[in-house]
């Protein structure tokens, strides 16, 4: 008797995280159903899915905030669950189109809530960030912390999204809601099949050195070398994708023996300066990483970590990939892709 394969909606599947999930799942058996509009993604993501697990997910080039087209979803698929990364993310792009961001991920978010109580469907992960403990709470952050004041719109609408969840689990006790706090996530699968693929100039630290190294990018430069760190340069907590995306297969078991809403970080509990990466990449790769000291960022902390020790207790979680792995499988992404997914 073959045993049955649980479907999981994944929205935003076909992006950096969603894509590393949906292996992931697929891996451990799961039948993987993904919704993404294509703003931020490619569909050759969902070829590359099928050629690294030889599964190909069914794909829907939708909108998760039109409720007709989610609803076909629903009654096409026999959805077990919902992990829920569809989303615009970038801080510095929120705080030029503060209504674009609330309205897509607050929207998104409430259609697929009501879609899920017709179809009487429990189980929902959500993508949350370590931007919603704000500036108040010293590193490393634990889940018991009182959320802090977001410093952009991109992160209100995770801390609103983390509260609307609440008020639902709430109202409906059959509900069962898993929030995951991600801190810095790099690296890619070790295929080179996928990977981050950001559009224009990246926001984030790691696209921007392997785009310096692959000669897409003149230089770096580092946000401020005059924090309070070993090294004066900002500290974070980078974390594998791949470890991330084994976070959710975790959450998804503990999902369905549980209810009610519960919070989880994942992270690695380490923290490592821009400096750190920088050197780290050049060393394992052999890449010249040209840079310069700049300013810092408005809005950026000195030092984020997570403590990671609630996610091992209660998940049974824990990062294994070090920084060497995941400038190493970042590299490889970028040098089978010198161009991101773009044929
Ligand atoms: P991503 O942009 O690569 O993936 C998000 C996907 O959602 C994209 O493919 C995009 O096309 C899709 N999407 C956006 N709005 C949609 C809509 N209305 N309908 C259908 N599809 C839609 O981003 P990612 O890095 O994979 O992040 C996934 C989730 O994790 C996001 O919610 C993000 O806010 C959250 N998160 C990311 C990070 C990070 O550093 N990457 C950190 C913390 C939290
Ligand atoms: C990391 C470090 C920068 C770029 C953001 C969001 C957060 C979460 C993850 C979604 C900082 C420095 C960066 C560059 C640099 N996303 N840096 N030069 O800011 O920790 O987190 O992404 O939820 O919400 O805020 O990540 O990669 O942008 O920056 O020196 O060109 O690298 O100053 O110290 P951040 P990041």
């Amino acid at each position: 008797m073959t045993k049955e394969r649980l479907t999981y909606l994944l929205t935003g599947g076909t992006g950096y995280i969603g894509s590393h999930t949906a292996v992931e799942m697929i891996n451990n058996g799961y039948e993987v159903v993904i919704v993404d509009n294509l703003y931020n993604s490619s569909d050759v993501v969902v070829d590359r899915i099928e050629k690294i697990t030889g599964i190909r997910p069914k794909f829907y080039p939708y909108d998760v905030r039109d409720k007709d087209t989610l609803r076909r979803v629903f009654e096409e698929n026999s959805i077990e669950g919902v992990i829920h990364f569809a989303g615009l993310k970038s801080v510095g792009e929120s705080v030029d189109r503060p209504l674009d961001y609330y309205r897509n991920n607050l929207d998104s978010t409430l259609s697929l809530l009501e879609i899920m109580k017709e179809f009487n469907v429990n189980n929902f992960v959500f993508s949350s960030s370590a931007t919603v403990y704000g500036e108040g709470n010293p590193s490393p952050y634990t889940e018991d912390m009182p959320k802090g004041n977001c410093s952009n719109p991109y992160g209100w609408t995770k801390s609103m999204i983390e509260q609307i969840l609440t008020d639902a689990a709430v109202a409906n006790p059959e509900l069962s809601v898993v929030l995951l706090r991600y801190f810095n996530p790099i690296g890619a699968h070790e295929s080179g099949l996928i990977g981050e693929d950001p559009q224009g100039i990246p926001n984030n630290l790691m696209p921007y050195v392997s785009q310096v190294a692959i000669g897409r990018r003149e230089k770096l430069t580092i946000f401020g070398n005059d924090y309070d760190t070993p090294d004066g340069t900002g500290e974070r907590d980078f974390i594998h994708v791949v470890d991330l995306a084994e976070g959710h297969v975790k959450a998804i078991d503990y999902a369905k023996s549980h209810k009610g809403i519960e919070v989880f970080n994942l992270g690695t509990g380490n923290p490592y300066s821009v400096l750190d990466i920088v050197n780290t990449f050049m060393e394992v790769t052999g890449a010249e990483v040209k840079y310069e000291f700049g300013p810092r960022r408005a809005g950026d902390l000195a030092a984020v970590w997570a403590d990671p020790s609630k996610s091992e207790k209660v998940l049974g979680w824990k990062a294994t990939r070090d920084l060497r792995k995941m400038c190493e499988d970042t590299w490889n992404w970028q040098k089978n892709n010198p161009n991101g997914y773009k044929k």
